[in-house]
């Protein structure tokens, strides 16, 4: 038995022939949290997107929790949860029903339970009549958690769960994710907000489809010559600038 979740070398993806994501290798081990960072466009959800069996790799081999994420794609897929970059639930059904109606597509047993565990244990309960279009960013993403834990994956992919989120949503949503990674969920979570990149117990950060540096905050920090973690992300991202950018 693998103590990694995930354990993938050479993710690749090219779109018309141009590499947006190009050989990357990502190591999570279980129950950690990973972030996973980089600028606009350097790849980030075309590799979380890989990594959950939603899109089919050019090349890379390894394994998402124990299965071949190639060949097993489609059992990957039920045993990872994944939230998009975007609120992709129903505005005009109740948090209730956008959990019931997710229950349904998994073809859940004991699918009240199921929901009603959901609900508590995102603190929901109260507001389970709520319409989700009703509700704050904080509160929407707060759902789209509890909607990708419905089937008790044992890792987690978000995507940048926090974007437009207040400060203290953001603090809020983040204890939940450590509540998570305690009852050994695997995390792995792209962000742009350097005081979540704290929160992690290891970062990765691309830029031009490639890893530059990955490692604890103080590693990274320290391996870049930065002061902190944004100064690291502006140093990384102008030196990957200064070497894979085409010349003009
Ligand atoms: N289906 C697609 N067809 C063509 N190009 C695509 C497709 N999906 C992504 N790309 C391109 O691939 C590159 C990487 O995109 P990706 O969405 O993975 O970046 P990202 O790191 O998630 O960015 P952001 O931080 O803005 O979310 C971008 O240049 C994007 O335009
Ligand atoms: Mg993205």
């Amino acid at each position: 038995m693998t103590d990694l979740a995930i354990d993938v070398r050479g993710l690749s993806k090219a779109y018309a022939g141009r590499k947006v994501v190009d050989g990357v290798d990502m190591q999570v081990a279980t129950g950690c949290i990973v972030g996973f960072l980089g600028p606009n466009g350097s790849g980030k959800t075309t590799s979380l997107r890989m990594l959950c069996g939603l899109l089919t790799p050019d090349a890379g081999e390894g394994r998402v929790l124990g299965l071949d994420f190639r060949r097993q794609a489609a059992e990957v897929k039920r045993q990872v949860g994944y939230m998009t970059q975007k609120f992709g639930l129903y505005e005009d059904l109740s948090i209730r029903e956008n959990l019931d109606f997710i229950a349904r597509l998994f073809s859940m047993p004991r699918r009240r339970e199921a929901v009603d565990e959901a609900l508590d244990r995102l603190g929901l309960s109260s507001r389970q009549k709520q319409l989700a279009g009703t509700l704050s960013g904080g509160w929407k993403q707060r759902l789209a958690l509890a909607a990708c834990l419905l089937h008790q994956p044992r890792l987690l992919l978000l995507d940048e769960p926090t974007a437009g989120v207040d400060p203290k949503a953001r603090r809020e949503f983040w204890d939940q994710i450590h509540q998570l990674a305690g009852e050994g969920i695997t995390v792995l979570v792209s962000t742009h907000y350097m005081d979540e990149a704290e929160r992690c117990d290891e970062l990765v950060y691309i830029a031009y489809g490639r890893v530059l540096a990955r490692g604890t905050a103080a590693s990274v920090v320290r391996e870049a010559g930065a002061k902190d973690l944004e100064d690291a992300f502006v140093r990384l991202v102008s030196q990957a600038t200064d070497n894979f950018e085409p010349a003009a």
